[in-house]
């Protein structure tokens, strides 16, 4: 779902970044991480990786963090990072519609971005679905490089996963 006014294409003005707190997600956060997801129109795979359990294991290992933004204690996006070692992901970024085009996507991704830069990930990617335009167009605006040439592929053990 989009916000009405984004669709016009015109932007808003920024939040203030100051204002919001970007932190780390707990899991008793998660139906509302869920309705985000939802609510921003993000598909998930809740009887696969986005399931609850998966999630709650991946924080306790370690192997991602899933980061919140809260404005006024409102938990209002999402983003879930990942380092498989060699390269750093950004996914599962969502902002709810009604706080869209405010700066607070790349709020999320920055932060995102300097936890794997700490880390000493040097190559951030992100994977985005061809017919997300707004994604497409929001992570070349965020300084990342589209490659048309690399095509993906996967095996997977359920199409549940
Ligand atoms: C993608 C998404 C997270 C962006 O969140 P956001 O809070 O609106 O992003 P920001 O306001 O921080 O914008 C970041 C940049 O993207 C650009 N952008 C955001 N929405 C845009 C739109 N609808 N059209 C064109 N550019 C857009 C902004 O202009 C900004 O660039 P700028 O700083 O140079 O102006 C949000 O649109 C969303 O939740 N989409 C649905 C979920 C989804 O598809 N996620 C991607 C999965 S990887």
């Amino acid at each position: 779902m989009l916000n009405p006014r984004t669709k016009t294409g015109i932007g808003m003005d920024s939040i203030d970044p100051a204002r919001i707190t970007v932190r780390n997600l707990h899991i008793d956060e998660y139906d509302i991480l869920i309705r985000i997801w939802d609510t921003a129109g993000l598909p998930s795979k809740p009887k696969g990786r986005d399931s609850r359990e998966h999630i709650a294991r991946e924080i306790q290992e370690g192997s991602g963090f899933f980061l919140v933004a809260e404005l006024g204690g409102k938990i209002i996006g999402s983003v879930f990072g990942t380092s498989d070692g060699r390269k750093g992901w950004i996914n599962r970024l969502a902002v709810l519609p009604e706080y869209q085009r405010q700066g607070i996507g790349h709020v999320l991704v920055r932060e995102a971005e300097k936890r794997l830069y700490d880390a000493g990930i040097e190559i951030i990617a992100c994977l985005i679905e061809n017919w997300n335009a707004v994604s497409l167009q929001a992570f070349e605006r965020m300084g990342y490089v589209r490659h048309d040439d690399i095509i993906y592929f996967t095996k997977r053990r359920s199409p549940d996963v």
